[in-house]
């Protein structure tokens, strides 16, 4: 029962969250070769950055690698939806692997674009986090050709051969008002910069962001459920908090949520990466209807239809 002066408890939940079709067809690319071919599968590091997707496959018979000198010559690996270089192709080849390339076909345009610049002689200018799978692949396709942008202070350090011959492309999964700042740095110091042919910031990590901005203003609190190693997942809470939720954390699973977080909150917005298989956000809702937040309303800015073919390696074999 709600008094005038206890206001009413509710969670407002994004629509669109969660799996994207990239990352959909990835774990399914995994599971069906499980299927298909038997344990062991190997997989060259995590197919999705999830901690809950990596473990159910694990139990399943996938072998997780770092690298691909850690597959037995012969063997089955899969490559993640990050994307791979080159040179990585190139070692399971020398090494007598069967792959199966889970790469997003999304991460594969960037990789396309790389390509066809870098051909073209162009300074490529790589936007995206120092570190992470999906810049070390992109880099990797022309390396001597692409330099990578993170932080605000890396636009300083810029070095072009021909200020005219410069373009930007862009990690798939970054905040897109974060990656419009670097590149208006970008342009000061070089007016003719080029853009993308079409946006690399994809449109689940774009519509991610729109839903949470909807709801972030009027939420005290916003719970993102996703992995910390996810690029898109982190983001979401940093949009949250752009947008104006008051308090925004990141959680693998319900029981990782501070009762403490929920003092003094009556609206509790919820969302999660493209990672996220809907399930562990099943649970958060449970949990908070647990502890009287049972009202829920989805708030939706966009309905996705998007679905990728599986890989052609995969598809060959499950002709029926
Ligand atoms: Fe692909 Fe975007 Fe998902 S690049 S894997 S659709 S987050």
């Amino acid at each position: 029962e709600t008094t005038p002066d206890q206001p009413r408890r509710r969670v407002l939940l994004a629509k669109p969250r969660g799996y994207c079709a990239g990352v959909d067809r990835a774990v399914e690319t995994v599971e069906l070769a499980l299927e298909k071919y038997g344990p062991p599968v190997y997989v060259r590091k995590e197919i999705v950055h999830n901690r809950h997707v990596v473990e159910t496959l694990r139990a399943r018979g996938a072998i997780f690698v770092d690298e691909t000198d850690e597959v037995p010559e012969g063997a089955l690996v899969v490559f993640s939806a990050h994307g791979v270089s080159p040179a990585v192709h190139e070692e399971a080849r020398s090494r007598g692997l069967r792959t199966i390339d889970a790469t997003c076909p999304l991460v594969t345009k960037v990789h396309q674009e790389a390509k066809r610049f870098a051909r073209d002689d162009y300074d490529i200018l790589l936007i995206g986090h120092e570190g992470h799978e999906e810049v070390e692949g992109t880099a990797g396709e022309a390396p001597e050709h692409i330099q990578l942008v993170d932080k605000a202070e890396d636009v300083d350090k810029v070095v072009v051969r021909d200020p005219s011959k410069v373009i930007w492309l862009s990690q798939t999964t970054l905040s897109v008002d974060e990656t419009m700042e670097r590149v208006s740095q970008l342009r000061e110091r070089f007016p003719e910069l080029q853009d993308p042919p079409s946006d690399d910031i994809c449109y689940a990590t774009q519509n991610r962001q729109v839903a949470v901005k909807a709801m972030a203003p009027e939420c005290d609190l916003v719970l993102v459920v996703g992995s910390r190693n996810s690029s898109n997942s982190k983001r979401l809470v940093e949009v949250a908090l752009q947008a104006g939720a008051r308090d925004a954390h990141l959680v693998d699973y319900a029981h990782e949520v501070d009762e403490a977080w929920l003092d003094g909150v009556t609206t509790v917005g919820v969302t999660s990466g493209a990672s996220v298989p809907d399930v562990l956000v099943m649970q958060l809702l449970e949990w908070l209807a647990e502890r009287g937040w049972a009202d829920v309303e989805e708030i939706t800015t966009a309905n996705e239809k998007i679905a990728f073919a599986l890989p052609r390696e995969l598809r060959k074999d499950l002709v029926r």
